[in-house]
């Protein structure tokens, strides 16, 4: 199939992007820079032997999205691009409206011009706001506690119009939880500018040397060493969901929210203990103050991608810390040959 990716540059759709190039898929990378780096490319290409195809342009440059549909034939969309940074998006709304929702909408057009009908789109678990119940399954009511999580939600809101608009949409949001770790060749991963805002990627930098401490959020939340518990998945794991949804969604015209997470919660603690093994270092850690926003408690339901997608997560927290840890020494400051090869083989 010829699968154009928006934001197909970052994080997450460059995983997918190797994927779905070694399932034999046909590839169209779409991204304007703004959170990713041209090197990427190669990278992929290294993987996989393969060459998608890639063009720099904007989501919200319509006609540029439009003529790249037409002119690659494509058939399916996967769409990743946008702003995600929480506490940016209080600061910067209207870019985060502009970018992600107006985004969005531009992206829409283009495909209604084209007839591309196949949208699987990046959603997030933040959509739930703050946990009723958990596990969190795709029933649970919805909400958003800040601008990001509002986009989020308006364009899950505006995708499930669209779908009551025309039958002929065939739309899945994955609701991600944490999507943390690395291809295991280390090549790709997560590589946010300036400090980070994540757990995984900080951690990565505190056992590096580039930062001095980790700040733990918090030790007085109801879990079981008081530190904030979440669902975190391995980046691959998610990749391939994303290529079983796209599958699936070849018999499923309509809506559909589906979780990508693996059901178990881990704490902070617990993350900073595994990366301790992966990477074979001291992790210093401080306790600080609880971090406004976040809850004690978030983990998903994922019967739903088993049932539905025939797919569910196989990597395992070790993993996860030691894919990071060996993307952040071929990146960061050039520790390489550390230990943590021998575990990802
Ligand atoms: P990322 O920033 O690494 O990737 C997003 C990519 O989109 C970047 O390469 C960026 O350059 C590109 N982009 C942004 N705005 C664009 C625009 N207007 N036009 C063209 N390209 C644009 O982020 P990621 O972690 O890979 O996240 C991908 C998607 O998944 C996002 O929509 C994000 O909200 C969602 N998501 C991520 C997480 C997470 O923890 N990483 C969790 C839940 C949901
Ligand atoms: N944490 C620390 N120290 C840090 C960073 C995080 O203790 O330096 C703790 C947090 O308090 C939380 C846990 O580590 O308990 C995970 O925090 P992250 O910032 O890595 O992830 P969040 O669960 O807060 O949020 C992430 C994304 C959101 C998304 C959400 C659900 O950043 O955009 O997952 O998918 F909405």
């Amino acid at each position: 199939m010829n699968v154009l990716l928006t934001g197909g540059m970052g994080y997450i759709g460059s995983h997918v992007a190797v994927v779905l190039l070694q399932a034999g898929h046909r590839v169209i990378l779409y991204d304007n820079l703004c959170n990713s780096e041209a090197s990427v490319l190669a990278r992929i290409e290294q993987i996989t032997g393969k060459t998608p195809t890639f063009i720099q342009a904007d989501i919200r440059a319509t006609k540029t999205l439009t003529d790249a549909l037409k002119q690659h034939a494509v058939e399916a969309v996967m769409h990743f691009a946008g702003l995600k940074a929480v506490g940016e998006s209080v600061e910067k709304p209207i870019e985060y409206y502009a970018n992600n929702v107006e985004g969005t909408v531009s992206l829409l057009e283009a495909m209604r011009e084209t007839g591309v009908r196949s949208l699987v789109f990046s959603g997030s678990a933040t959509v739930y706001g703050e946990p009723q119940y958990l596990p969190l399954d795709e029933a649970h009511p919805l909400s958003a506690t800040n601008p990001y999580g509002r986009t989020k939600l308006h364009i899950e809101e505006m995708l499930r119009d669209l779908s009551v608009s025309n039958p002929l949409w065939r739309i899945v949001c994955l609701r991600y939880f944490n999507p943390v770790g690395a291809h295991e060749s280390g090549l790709i991963g997560e590589n946010p500018v300036g400090i980070p805002n994540n757990l995984m990627p900080y951690i990565a930098r505190v056992a590096a040397g580039e930062l001095k401490e980790l700040s733990v959020f918090g030790n007085d939340y109801p879990t079981p060493d008081g530190t904030g518990v979440r669902d975190y998945i391995h980046v691959m794991d998610l990749a391939e969901g994303h290529v079983a949804a796209l599958a699936w969604l070849a018999e499923h015209p309509g809506w559909y929210a589906i979780n990508l997470g693996t059901g178990q919660g881990y704490s902070v603690l617990d993350m900073v203990a595994t990366f301790v093994r992966a990477c074979g270092r001291d992790l210093p850690y401080r306790i600080v103050p609880r971090r406004a926003g976040d809850v004690a408690a978030c983990y998903a339901d994922p019967g739903k991608a088993l049932r539905e997608l025939g797919w569910r997560a196989r990597r395992d927290l070790l993993e996860m810390c030691a894919s990071a840890w060996k993307f952040q020494n071929r990146t960061g400051t050039g520790l390489l040959g550390s230990d943590c090869e021998g575990r990802l083989s």
